[in-house]
């Protein structure tokens, strides 16, 4: 019974629970614990049971897409929008949520009307920056509404093919006496929405804002509801933006587009892998470039690292765009099996261009990187690095060896060092340099310490 149709709810992350709890058991939070209102609660009835159906069945599979009019938001989407599905796009505020789906929006009404729900912005604000951004389309409508059964009476005057609302924290159910933003308030938005979608709606985008620390309350007790979700990021100053499909129900997880903000709104970059590379400056210590896959996507960043005598009884550590856990576990590795001297050293490392990178393959340019600033020797230019450093030093194979070998033969590269144990099928234009163990990085500058 608590597990599903439980009648208290930790608000940070969702647990369920028959009675009121001080602490959450899942989260640990104190005091995060609210009453789940009977709306929510109540079984469904008078509803038709379902049919089963064939898995060969045609319909099952062939899935009516709708464009976006952004290749790069249809890519990540799995080949459009399709209709009756909810797409969450997370992201911080200002990163541009708003603006992609306003660009979105004028694109895809060409194929049909499209009704933009604003709960944060005003209609002149909406359509100053419409206008400006060349998105005023006469079959966008804008309704600036927070109460989510105003949005829907509008969706069912306008029919159409695409219901964008922004936010979904900033709208409130007046079925519910919870505040705006709150995950009881966040949820019941989003089910009615939800159910507006699965009974022959339209395809509904729902904005959701995140914090820098993650995800809060809101999105995250999202995620599991909506069929797709949508990462939208990039870094402060950066105009860098990565959208990327963190869950995708109809089409590949972990697809990316790289769009650049600029005056015009965004645009994407055709070239990621070039783009995120043009800053580089070569011949500098602490700089490697990893082929790292995005889902099928492979891409090429820079790791940079500095590393520098420490006046501290603590050197510091820092990590930016990749994981501060998986660098000093890497730095350990580096101190122990290649004999670099790290421990009194601060050492800073950084993905360049504002992208973060959660893959094992970076591995073996982050260290590479370590090693060259550590020695004050720069790598060869034409190098690229993948593969994962285990924790006895030895570099282990990765997915897609393939397409990351020719993903940076086509970006420019001409060498690149891989793991020994990888089986690569030659390609012309590109020499490989196997390689089993970290120790082995330090013979590429030719450093012996
Ligand atoms: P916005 O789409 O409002 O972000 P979100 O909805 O995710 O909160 O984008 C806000 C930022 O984008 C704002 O700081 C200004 C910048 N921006 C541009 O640089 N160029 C533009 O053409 C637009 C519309 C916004
Ligand atoms: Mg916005």
């Amino acid at each position: 019974m608590a597990r599903d149709n439980p009648t208290f709810e930790c608000t940070a992350c969702g647990q369920g629970s028959n009675k009121w709890l001080g602490r959450c058991p899942a989260c640990g939070g104190w005091n995060t614990f609210e009453q789940v209102p009977e709306t929510l609660r109540a079984p469904r009835v008078g509803r038709a049971a379902p049919e089963p159906v064939p898995l060969s069945d045609a319909s099952t599979t062939d899935l009516p897409r709708v464009s976006t009019g952004i290749t790069g938001l249809d890519r990540v989407l799995g080949g459009g929008l399709v209709p009756g599905s909810v797409v969450l796009l997370a992201g911080e505020p200002g990163i541009g949520k708003s603006t992609l789906l306003l660009q979105a929006a004028a694109a895809t009404a060409d194929a049909g009307p499209v009704l933009y729900v604003s709960a944060e912005e005003s209609a002149p604000q909406v359509s100053l920056r419409a206008r400006r951004l060349g998105c005023a389309h006469d079959r966008v409508f804008l309704l600036t509404a927070s109460v989510v059964e105003d949005a829907l009476a509008a969706a069912r005057r306008v029919a159409p093919v695409l219901l964008i609302v922004d936010s979904v924290q900033a709208m409130l159910s007046e079925r519910v006496p919870a505040v705006a933003g709150s995950v009881t308030q966040v949820r019941e938005v989003a089910g009615q929405l939800l159910e507006h979608a699965k009974s022959g709606g339209p395809a509904v985008i729902l904005v959701g804002h995140i914090t820098k620390e993650g995800l809060v309350a809101g999105p995250k007790a999202l995620e599991h509801l909506v069929d797709a979700v949508l990462d939208f990021s990039g870094g402060g100053s950066h105009p860098h933006r990565i959208l990327r499909a963190s869950k995708n129900r109809f089409g590949p997880a972990c697809e990316l587009a790289l769009f650049a903000m600029g005056d015009n709104g965004l645009t994407e970059v055709a070239d990621p892998s070039q783009a995120l590379l043009a800053d580089r400056k070569a011949g500098a210590p602490g700089s490697a470039v990893a082929v790292v896959m995005e889902g099928l996507t492979p891409l090429l960043v820079e790791a940079q690292a500095l590393v520098s005598r420490s006046a501290l009884a603590n050197p510091r550590r820092v990590a930016q765009g990749l994981d501060g856990g998986r660098l000093a576990l890497l730095l350990a590795v580096l101190e122990k099996r290649a004999g670099a001297r790290l421990a009194d050293r601060d050492v800073f490392a950084n993905v360049v261009g504002g992208v973060t990178i959660d893959e094992p393959a970076f591995d073996l340019a982050l260290a590479a990187a370590v090693l060259s600033s550590a020695a004050e020797h720069a790598l060869p230019d034409e190098l690229a690095f993948f593969g994962e450093v285990g924790l006895l030093g030895e570099i282990r194979a990765v997915n897609h060896p393939q397409e990351r070998l020719r993903a940076a033969h086509a970006t420019g590269f001409r060498r690149c060092v891989v793991p020994a144990s990888t089986k690569l099928a030659p390609l012309k234009g590109m020499t490989t340099l196997p390689l089993s163990d970290v120790a082995g990085l330090k013979q590429l500058f030719g450093a012996v310490d």
